[in-house]
């Protein structure tokens, strides 16, 4: 947490707020007072600097994304006056990421423009369709096969280059005139000058192609330029790719380097490392700049930063205390955190003062990233204000509002999180959990998903700093409800799994999700008993008994050691707990065959996440059957028929049924009417909407109390 610089500029930490296209300019490019909140709250949370989103540099042309900020005329100097000024008033500096998205660009192909590419592209298939709901499929690209449009390219000419060159240098000064603390120009994840940078897109014999130097040279006439307009005292740095990942013939590490030092050498005062990968591919976005994996991109940095004098920034999944050893040991410089404080602005602060006990994490579900493909505004899953900040901001109680006695009817994150929240705003809650402990489903979904489960821990620890009185192994029921005279009762009883009527439902190597969590919890009722053999229930007891099956992350441990499962197992329904089910059995050596109805998988994932699981379902040799139905199941296997037609048999030493997830709180809900007036349903209970949803309904009710 101790201080840094960039050039001229001081900064109070070494955490910055890595760029993010938010979506939330106002139309036609202007900022307003949504996204001046959303960056200044997390200069509130501490972070030293914000490095605004993407903002086009020549917008409406080369814009990257569909509500992106504009930076091309003087026209938005005061809306981008009104952010700095806002992130200003709470000690932190900002920045602006200057952009001409080139051969990404979203305007060019809807108003039948070509592309500003440095060489046509080869024609090259894109998978990212075949994992996409039809829904998404018409949102995404509907627009992009209207009649009239043609997605063409053009190679950019010298008068381009000159133009895009100028456009970067105006940007800048206006930058500067908003009173931005400096820039950043982005030559990274494929956009104009990345793909220049890159040997895979930049196929050009003339001076801006070929050699190293030659392709690096727009972004080294960019700092130029960039740095002649706004004089040597302002920091203008850049952000590449230190990596392409998924291409063979894409940036090197070696060239990333060359090119840092060509880019220092022409004026740059910082560098920020990220990486690029084959964007015709759904997994580059979570292999390539929003990684999953953590700390991904702090070894390229290091190289580079032994290679330069000038500060290394670096984002990537990097933990708090991964991010200070690196700067310690003298590998980086800053940490940009991109998606963690989308998670919790105040991650800066709460580290500062030592509390990252009570730091909300990402759980890395790409629901903010996947906003942006599907052209809404960027939201994340566990913190229903982000995005919010202006307009659904936690306000505590005034004084002439009454305190009430709330009570919580479940302790799943939808249950937490209106108690969090009513808690916050000053309100007396009460929260009963009829389980033996708080996290509902995510507990056991944090098994097979571990970010999941940090989540629960977070909220349960809220509970406790909040003041929550939490009741476990505590059913409510209309007398304990009276009993505990609420003033408001809020159902969050999450979702019921029903049985579906199949022949052969009831043979003892088919498990219902109920059933599975029975087993994880080891305690099971009288038919999963008769189901599991005498050997199986006395390894349970045996883990029950030793404090094993408390733990999610002792859970995942054990059983790639021990797992009741046979070697073939087919799972039927392929929503979100039949993918995440088969890649955890299918990475514990289980033959897996995934069966779903409906014709697509996981579509409760956000799109970025489940192209991840669904490649690493590929990669495993899970058997993906869609559009089928299952009709019986057999001592030996299943009889499903195909979406052709067919019956067709499969082998199985194990049946998940994975399906029939349904809102339980109706009835509750009702019931407890006669208790109170003032009853509400929120999250699985009312509608399925999972951790999202389920969060958002939580925190929306318990803001209006
Ligand atoms: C919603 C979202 C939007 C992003 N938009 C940009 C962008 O406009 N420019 C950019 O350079 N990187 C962008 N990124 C990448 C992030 O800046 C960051 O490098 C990446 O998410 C990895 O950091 P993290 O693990 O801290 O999230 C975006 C990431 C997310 C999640
Ligand atoms: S939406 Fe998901 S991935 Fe994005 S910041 Fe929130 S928790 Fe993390």
């Amino acid at each position: 947490m101790s201080p840094g610089r960039i050039g001229s500029m001081v900064l109070r930490n070494r955490i910055f707020m890595s760029p993010m296209g938010s979506n939330l300019a106002e139309p036609e490019g202007y900022c307003g007072q949504r996204i001046a909140s959303y960056y200044a709250e997390r200069a509130k949370g501490g972070a030293a600097m914000v490095i605004m989103g993407s903002t086009g540099v020549a917008w409406p042309r080369g814009s990257g994304n569909q509500q992106q900020v504009a930076v091309s005329d003087d026209r938005f100097i005061p809306g981008l006056k009104l952010v700095a000024d806002a992130v200003h008033a709470h000690g932190g500096k900002i920045a602006m990421q200057l952009q001409h998205a080139g051969p990404i660009a979203v305007n060019e192909p809807l108003q039948g423009l070509p592309l500003l590419v440095p060489s046509v592209p080869e024609d090259k298939p894109f998978d990212w369709p075949v994992d996409l709901t039809p829904q998404e499929n018409k949102d995404m690209f509907e627009a992009f096969f209207a009649p009239g449009v043609v997605i063409s390219h053009q190679e950019a000419t010298e008068d381009d280059l000159e133009w895009v060159i100028a456009c970067f240098a105006s940007a800048a000064i206006r930058a500067r005139t908003a009173g931005m603390d400096g820039v950043e120009i982005h030559a990274g994840h494929g956009y104009l000058i990345s793909a220049f940078l890159s040997p895979a897109s930049n196929r050009r014999t003339d001076r801006w192609g070929g050699s190293l130097e030659n392709r690096a040279r727009l972004l080294v006439e960019v700092i130029k330029r960039v740095r002649a307009a706004v004089g040597p005292d302002f920091p203008v740095w850049f952000r590449f790719d230190s990596q392409e990942y998924l291409l063979n013939d894409g940036i090197t590490l070696q060239d990333a380097i060359e090119t840092a030092k060509l880019a220092q050498d022409a004026g740059a005062d910082a560098v920020h490392v990220s990486a690029n990968a084959d964007k015709s591919k759904g997994i580059s976005f979570s292999e390539g700049h929003a990684t999953h994996f953590p700390g991904h991109f702090t070894a390229n940095a290091a190289a580079i930063k032994a290679a330069l004098t000038i500060p290394v920034i670096c984002p990537g999944r990097i933990e708090p205390a991964l991010g200070e050893r690196l700067i310690a040991e003298g590998k980086l410089d800053f940490i940009a955190m991109a998606r963690k404080l989308l998670a919790d602005p105040e991650l800066p602060n709460k580290l500062g003062a030592g509390r990252q006990d009570l730091v909300r994490p990402c759980i890395y579900c790409y629901t903010c990233i996947s906003q942006i493909f599907l052209g809404t505004h960027v939201r994340c899953a566990v913190n229903a204000q982000t995005g919010y900040e202006s307009i659904a901001p936690i306000i505590p109680l005034a004084s002439q509002q009454r305190r009430k006695r709330v009570l919580v009817v479940g302790g799943g994150p939808g249950g937490m999180e209106a108690a969090r929240v009513a808690a916050l705003r000053g309100h007396d809650v009460h929260l009963h959990e009829s389980g033996g402990r708080l996290g509902g489903t995510v507990f056991f979904s944090s098994i097979v998903y571990p970010e999941n489960g940090a989540l629960i821990t977070y909220l349960a620890r809220q509970m406790e700093e909040l003041g929550v009185r939490v009741h476990l192994r505590s059913t409510v029921t209309v007398e304990l409800a009276r009993a505990l005279k609420p003033d408001a009762i809020v159902v969050a009883t999450g979702a019921r799994r029903s049985l579906i009527e199949l022949p052969g439902a009831d043979l003892p190597h088919v498990f219902s999700g109920d059933e599975m969590r029975e087993m994880v919890t080891g305690r099971y009722g009288a038919t999963l008993k008769r189901k599991l053999p005498l050997g199986v229930r006395a390894m349970i007891r045996a883990g029950k008994a030793s404090g094993m099956l408390e733990s999610a992350a002792r859970i995942r441990r054990l059983s790639n050691y021990y797992l009741p499962i046979g070697k073939e197992v087919v799972i039927y329904g392929g929503g979100l707990v039949g993918v995440e089910l088969a890649e955890f059995l299918a990475e514990r050596h289980r033959k897996v065959t995934l069966i779903e109805p409906g014709p697509s998988f996981g579509k409760e994932l956000m799109m970025v996440r489940r192209w991840r699981l669904m490649d690493t379902l590929r990669k495993e040799k899970v058997t993906l059957l869609a559009g089928c139905e299952l009709l019986a199941i057999t001592p030996g296997g299943v009889v499903y028929r195909t979406k052709n037609g067919q019956e067709q048999a499969r082998k199985a030493d194990t049946v998940i049924m994975a399906i029939g997830a349904e809102p339980s709180g109706a009835a509750l809900t009702e019931s407890l009417r006669a208790v109170c007036a003032d009853v509400h349903c929120i999250g699985d209970a009312k509608e399925l909407g999972y951790i999202d949803g389920a969060i958002k309904s939580g925190n929306r009710l318990a803001l209006a109390l």
